[in-house]
């Protein structure tokens, strides 16, 4: 066994940190940004990692755009003023996320277009059509959900946003698509899987994968995890942390 030891500031960080209007977002949760297709558009490497091969399988970069992905607080802030001036709060709230509740603030989160001469920025048009139907179709296969689904409105106080997809890794992708949950439904799923208590959904390379959720009910918090075991760790940025191992 190995020891692991976390502080509780660690919860707001990792791919299933959960933004919303009732979750801000962390000044440090965006780390690790790298560039995106030889873009200035930036996202945090495994995002970016992750999307370049989701789009050399589909060859996407020739049908689809990047509209956003990181930005800055103060960019945010500007986005949701011009809004707010533009197209007035009605608009504004169901489109753009407050200043700081924002995923695109975090690195892990992406506005795709179909290339177009004019694209629009706040809602990019991305058809189930061609190369932007490919991506739908591949995207949890690589790490990403559909983030503001139809229906779902009233669970992610966004409205329906075919085009911004959030990086949460694997195998979680595929888990929410098959459920049909989104990241605020998924978070409290998986409070019913306690660490030593885990979910098992299945295999990966010869590997059972099982997912638990540590609460962050001490600080530091104390993990034992087996050795020769290979492991990813996020926070949830409400209140824990979420284990995935591969054993
Ligand atoms: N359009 C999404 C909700 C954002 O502004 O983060
Ligand atoms: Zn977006």
């Amino acid at each position: 066994m190995k020891i692991r030891s976390l502080s509780y500031d660690e919860i707001h960080k990792g791919s299933l940190i959960l933004v919303n209007q009732a979750h801000a977002l962390d000044e440090h949760a965006a780390e690790d940004l790298v560039p995106v297709a030889e873009s200035a558009a930036l996202l945090q490497s495994s995002a970016a990692h992750a999307l370049a091969r989701l789009m050399d399988d589909i060859r996407g970069w020739q049908q689809i755009v990047f509209v956003s992905a990181w930005r800055s607080r103060r960019e945010q802030q500007q986005i949701w003023d011009d809004s707010l001036r533009e197209s007035g709060p009605e608009f504004t709230r169901t489109y753009v996320a407050f200043p700081g509740h924002s995923e695109h603030e975090t690195g892990l989160a992406i506005d795709l277009g179909a290339r177009r001469e004019q694209i629009d920025f706040i809602r990019p048009d991305f058809p189930c059509t061609g190369a932007c139907l490919a991506f739908r179709e591949k995207a949890a296969d690589y790490g990403f959900i559909l983030r503001y689904p139809k229906g779902k409105e009233s669970v992610t106080g966004i409205g329906h946003e075919p085009w911004h997809f959030r990086y949460v890794g694997i195998p979680h992708a595929r888990i929410m698509r098959t459920q049909d949950m989104t990241l605020e439904e998924y978070t409290d799923y998986l409070k019913r899987f306690p660490y030593r208590n885990s979910l098992c959904p299945g295999e990966s390379a010869g590997h059972r994968i099982a997912i638990s959720y540590i609460e962050a009910d001490q600080n530091p918090i104390r993990l034992e995890l087996p050795d020769n075991c290979p492991y990813s760790l996020s926070g949830n940025n409400v209140d824990g942390f979420i284990l995935t191992e591969w054993r």
